[in-house]
């Protein structure tokens, strides 16, 4: 039996990491400093330090007898990461120089690392396959491929001595949850977004309608938190098996524009939204999804969810 540890296991992904790698086999030991994560998210069966990836000793220490480290913890919130960019840089880069430094003082072989989509940016096409250049447009995304370039350092210098196997996974538009006490707390998401407008009695707004794409508002890849554990669980088991080096986008390779979603939204709560159309946002990019065939080859993953799934499931998250 292997342990894996959590940065961020408390958050609304992690936690539902932690269950289906609990339900893999896996030990879990979950490291989280509790400043948006709760601690009512933390299964039965995994241990708990509250601490935060910065302190390098208490990571040190809850690396004792860790196979690998499911790389969670961070700020996310795009339009706060323009405004402190140096806390995106603190927590984001400096959470992840202590936690490498940590995992290599104590050897630890796997590693999985939560990358996001804004690291393409706006992609020159779509698709977006793995190769496609980075281009971040925030400090948030900045602090994403930092992430990542420090990893594959890392495991390059640690190659001869303690190598190091590691999967990054650029995750897609991530939404629904696996159970109603596991919802996404946060506002930063549009199916949160909507069912927040909706609870204050408003209009839920579409930025824009006049992009390119078929009906005019802006087109992303959804992807089901659930659908999202899995894929840990199937990149933990790849980097168990060592010598592994590989990046993945985890979506379902299918575009919904906001309008679809609003769409799915009114299906389930049983009446129109009434969305109204206002101006475009900045730093939208028309279209955003996922090439999936590298992580379908590879890991043999592929979702099984679709957005009506999400909108119900993240419903029912709200009671
Ligand atoms: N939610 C999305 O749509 C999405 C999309 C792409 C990538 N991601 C990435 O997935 C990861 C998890 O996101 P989430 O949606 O679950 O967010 P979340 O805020 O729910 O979870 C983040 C967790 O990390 C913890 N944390 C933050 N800073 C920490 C620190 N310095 N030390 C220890 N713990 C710390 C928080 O308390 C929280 O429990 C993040 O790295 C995020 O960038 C999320």
């Amino acid at each position: 039996m292997t342990r894996w540890l959590l940065t961020g296991g408390a958050g609304y992904i992690g936690a539902h990491v932690a269950l289906d790698l609990l339900a893999s086999g896996r030990e879990v030991t979950i490291l989280d400093d509790l400043t948006t994560g709760l601690r009512s998210r933390i299964p039965d069966g995994a241990d708990f330090v509250e601490a935060s990836v910065l302190d390098t000793d208490a990571v040190r220490r809850a690396l004792d007898g860790v196979t690998g480290v499911i790389h969670l913890a961070a700020k996310k919130a795009v339009g706060e990461s323009v405004e402190q960019p140096l806390l995106y840089y603190r927590e984001n880069v400096g959470g992840m120089v202590s936690l490498l430094q940590a995992m290599a003082d104590a050897a630890t072989p796997c590693m999985v690392y939560s990358s996001s989509a804004a690291v393409y940016g706006e992609p020159p096409w779509s698709p977006i396959s793995e190769d496609s250049p980075l281009t971040p447009l925030s400090p948030y995304g900045e602090t994403k491929v930092i992430g990542e370039w420090m990893v594959r350092d890392e495991a390059v210098a640690r190659a001869d001595s303690t190598p190091l196997s590691w999967v990054t996974l650029r995750y897609f538009n991530v939404a629904g949850a696996g159970s109603p006490e596991l919802g996404d707390t946060s506002a930063n998401n549009l199916i949160p977004m909507v069912f927040d407008a909706l609870d204050r009695g408003e209009a839920p707004q579409v930025f824009g309608s006049d992009y390119p794409t078929h009906d005019g508002s802006c087109v992303r890849d959804y992807i089901h938190v659930s659908d999202l554990a899995a894929a840990h669980v199937a990149a933990a088991a790849l980097c168990e098996s060592g010598g592994v080096a590989a990046v993945f986008n985890v979506g379902t390779g299918v575009g919904s524009s906001v309008l679809e979603v609003m769409g799915a939204v009114s299906d389930v709560v049983g009446r129109d939204v009434g969305a109204v159309a206002v101006d475009r946002r900045a730093g939208d990019p028309p279209e955003l999804v996922a090439s999936v065939d590298r992580i379908s080859a590879e890991l043999g993953w592929s979702a099984q969810r679709d957005l009506r799934d999400m909108v119900a499931s993240a419903s029912a998250a709200r009671g």
